[in-house]
């Protein structure tokens, strides 16, 4: 009987560990930690937390002695820090606690250390949170929500309080510095006492990682809870509810970042409604704001049914207004000027508004690029973005550089991406996402920093070989390095391109089914919808040709990219491949840059993304050996489901396009682009 139950018992816990695989995220603990000093002169929560790291996560020298000092040096940045092998300086405890982070990650991967300060690229650097108060996600393949849940909304648990904290830390170790914590669909109700109270108790946890906390609101919030007749924001009684309302929240969180804005968009209340601008509107919750120092992230995501091209929407309305919002608002653009699609232009926006601030959107979360289930590094693709030349102060004008202050003075420098956090076991759904999560953070950090860096550093935390040393000079080391470390960084880089391939090559874009976003819809177009939220209104496929034509002679969007850009788009002889279908629509014979007709360089993109996907299945059999059973089965299950996607993409996508251009596939699969 005894030995039945220890049986039970044990299978029961290595169960448990099967199933929490994957929990720690990129900060596994380790065999390989000893002892060490630290000399530090203060003493506060987030110190606390710094020594606690060196403690536990300390390989370096056994027995060193590392001195953490918090100094008044200039060159160091709000955040920012000195590192050197035994010495953290910086000007604030938060800077300390990164420094520390960066310590141990350098000891980790075997980076080595000068002596060198790091400081941040954006002051700002946020998650956004689409969570609902009960408890789901918008765009969420994770799970439910971490923060808010339906049943027994208000309680706090230890188990919830434990969860918060290993999000922050998680947060603290890449450098993240604000939540919003629910859905840019904003419900009135979060700004209702009980709902501000949880806001509250997360706050508390997430504050000695430096974290803070932020809230999506509702424009109509002073009408729907406030019993106001009006949500007019030049309204007094309006303008006194808001300052009444950011008054309580300071009362309960002294530290509370700010408010982020959807207005006007996608049917979300506004000031439009009542004639007003998204200035007036941004400036009356940004003048509530500015006695505590809280800012107001306002989004730039609008477009309606009346335009005829969605992609310019953004620009027009926002343009016009550049120099009337208050210091302490920060414009959220999406990274291009449609909605978070496998690849985008970036949107005009960047760079064209220069009185003020304006920061990128990044989508964690795949909406639109498989989910949980598909392999996607998005690395590659916000490096893409942030490293766009916009030409608008000249070239080098990065998207990067547009945004993090060095081109445009700005009181706030800010970055966001939406979430893939749930919760499941391994907080993202799919092992791989989690290297989204880690490398928005790293980018948002250092937004000069290359995927291929960032890829290599998160393998190296995620995935450390089982034995001796990664980087030291064993004979394992390199077999380590050559058998998984290179082939999965290989697969990593390439994993975005490959999506762009089976799903939207050639600037093809929002061609995926209706509302969930996952599967292909080219042909989606009930009768009574709305044009623009149907695949057509974006492919534009008939017998004379396919692509969206955004040159002068279409909707002139070009024109809304500074030169030499706007020429270059607007020829497709000098529009790069990966944007044509975006910018031009062309006939189907259209020859191509390569010697094929548009058509056949179509078919040859759908088929090289399976040949891609097909081949990461091949490199992740053969790296069994180096990572633990359950990973290994979890991420091979999902490579074969999204094999199987990506031929379901390329079948759909080509039988739908070939009703219009009437061409042969080519069989292509033994002959890769
Ligand atoms: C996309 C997404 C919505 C989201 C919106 C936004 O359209 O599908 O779920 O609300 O973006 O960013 O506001």
């Amino acid at each position: 009987m005894k030995t039945l139950l220890l049986g039970i018992l044990f299978v029961f816990t290595a169960f448990v560990l099967k199933a929490q695989e994957g929990h720690e995220l990129w900060l596994r603990s380790s065999q390989k930690t000893v002892p060490v000093k630290i000399i530090c002169s203060k003493n506060t929560p987030t110190l606390a937390i710094a020594r606690q790291e060196l403690q536990q996560g300390w390989q370096g020298e056994p027995n060193a002695t590392v001195t953490l000092s918090i100094t008044k040096n200039k060159k160091i940045k709000t955040d920012g820090f000195r590192l050197t092998q035994h010495e953290v300086e910086a000007t604030t405890d938060r800077g300390i606690l990164y420094g520390v982070y960066e310590l141990l990650r350098r000891q980790q991967t075997g980076e080595g250390i000068q002596d060198e300060i790091c400081n941040p690229s954006y002051a700002i650097r946020m998650l956004n949170h689409w969570d609902n108060l009960n408890g789901t996600v918008e765009r969420g393949y994770a799970g439910m929500s971490i923060f808010w849940r339906k049943d027994d909304p208000f309680v706090v648990t230890e188990q919830d309080k434990t969860r918060w904290q290993e999000y922050a830390r998680a947060n603290a170790s890449i450098g993240i510095n604000g939540s919003s914590i629910n859905n840019v669909n904003a419900s009135p109700t979060v700004l209702t006492p009980e709902y501000l109270n949880r806001t509250k108790a997360i706050a508390a946890v997430l504050r000695p990682y430096g974290v803070k906390t932020y809230l999506s609101v509702n424009f109509s919030s002073p009408k729907v809870i406030g019993g106001l007749p009006t949500s007019d924001p030049l309204d007094p009684a309006v303008i006194k509810w808001w300052k009444d309302k950011v008054d309580e929240i300071y009362t309960l969180i002294p530290d509370f970042g700010g408010f982020l804005v959807k207005a006007n968009s996608e049917g979300q209340p506004g000031p439009q409604d009542f004639g007003r601008t998204h200035a007036d509107g941004a400036n009356m919750l940004a003048d509530a704001l500015t006695p505590y120092g809280g800012i107001v992230m306002w989004r730039a995501f609008v477009y309606s049914s009346n335009d005829k091209d969605r992609a310019k929407q953004a620009y027009t309305e926002f343009v016009p207004l550049d120099g009337q919002f208050r210091d302490n608002v920060i414009i959220q653009v999406k990274n291009g000027p449609i909605d978070f699609q496998p690849r985008e232009p970036f949107s005009p926006l960047f760079g064209a508004m220069k009185k003020t601030p304006v920061m990128t959107e990044f989508q964690v979360t795949q909406e639109y690029l498989g989910h949980s289930t598909h392999l996607a590094f998005l690395s590659t693709m916000w490096e893409e973005c942030l490293q766009s030349d916009t030409y608008q102060e000249g070239p080098g004008s990065t998207v990067a550089r547009c945004t993090d202050g060095s081109l445009y003075p700005q009181k706030y420098t800010a970055i966001a991406g939406v979430s893939n956090i749930g919760l499941d076991t391994n907080w993202c759904g799919h092992h791989f996402a989690q290297a989204n999560w880690y490398a928005y953070g790293r980018l948002a950090w250092n937004n000069n920093l290359r995927s291929e860096q960032i890829a290599d550093e998160w393998i190296r935390q995620t995935f450390p070989p089982a034995s001796p040393s990664t980087t030291g000079s064993s004979l394992y080391a390199a077999d380590w390095r050559e058998n998984f470390l290179v082939p999965v960084k290989r697969m990593m880089l390439e994993s975005r391109e490959a999506v762009v391939n089976y799903m939207t090559p050639l600037g093809l874009h929002h061609i995926m089914s209706a509302n969930g976003h996952y599967g292909p819809g080219p042909w989606w177009a009930p009768e009574k919808m709305r044009a623009d939220w149907t695949p057509p209104y974006y492919h534009q496929a008939g017998t004379n040709g396919v692509g969206f034509d955004r040159t002068k002679k279409g909707s002139d969007a070009v024109d809304q990219y500074r030169e030499p850009l706007a020429a270059q788009f607007n020829d497709p002889a000098t529009c790069p491949d990966m944007f044509l279908l975006w910018f031009h629509h062309l006939p189907w014979d259209y020859k191509m840059k390569s010697g094929r007709t548009l058509w056949e360089e179509i078919c040859a993109h759908y088929d090289k993304g399976i040949l891609q996907v097909r081949q990461f299945q091949k490199t992740w059999d053969k790296v069994q050996p180096y990572v633990d059973s359950s990973r290994f089965v979890a991420i091979q299950r999902k490579l074969r489901t999204q094999c199987s996607d990506a031929l379901v993409w390329k079948d759909a996508c080509l039988l739908y396009f070939q009703q219009f251009s009437q061409m042969p596939i080519p069989y292509y699969l033994e002959r890769p682009v």
